[in-house]
């Protein structure tokens, strides 16, 4: 049975690779997931990106009980975010909070999650294999089962 998991992206990390590249790298979202794709041949992927706090909150509730496993970058929305961090503690599906910059060593309005208090786990500061490091928590997860 192939893993199922789906990577849920929120405001403005559609312009990855162009977007202070500084803190968050210049490599863009579909060319890592491309590699991310091809270094896990047995997972199916599926990728969604939002602007919009409600898009994320659907696509959330759709996709519960839908996949083995959520990778969530709400990027600003982490901050800020009750509904989005209500509807992370409503769902079934593990969820797994990412942050490609240290969120803690940044400005302290971004050190506080309203998501992570609902999560399997958060991964922060690693880049974009912050992602894959996700990646790698579900395939640990299952083979503990
Ligand atoms: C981010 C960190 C957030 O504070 C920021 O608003 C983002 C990206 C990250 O991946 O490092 O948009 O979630």
């Amino acid at each position: 049975m192939k893993i199922e998991i789906i990577i849920i992206n929120g405001p403005n990390l559609n312009l990855l690779g162009s977007r202070e590249p500084n803190i968050y790298g210049d490599n863009s979202f579909e060319n890592y997931y491309k590699s991310l794709q091809l270094k896990y041949p047995n997972i199916l992927f599926t990728y969604f990106q939002s602007n919009h706090e409600g898009e994320i909150i659907d696509k959330l509730q759709q996709s519960d009980n839908n996949f083995n496993g959520i990778i969530l970058n709400a990027a600003a929305y982490t901050h800020t975010s009750i509904a989005i961090g209500d509807t992370v503690a409503a769902i079934k599906t593990p969820v797994v909070e990412v942050h490609i910059s240290n969120i803690f060593k940044r400005e302290k309005f971004r050190q506080k999650s309203y998501i992570a208090p609902h999560c399997l786990g958060s991964i922060s500061g690693f880049g974009l294999s912050s992602y894959t490091l996700a990646v790698e928590s579900f395939v640990n997860l299952k083979h503990l089962k």
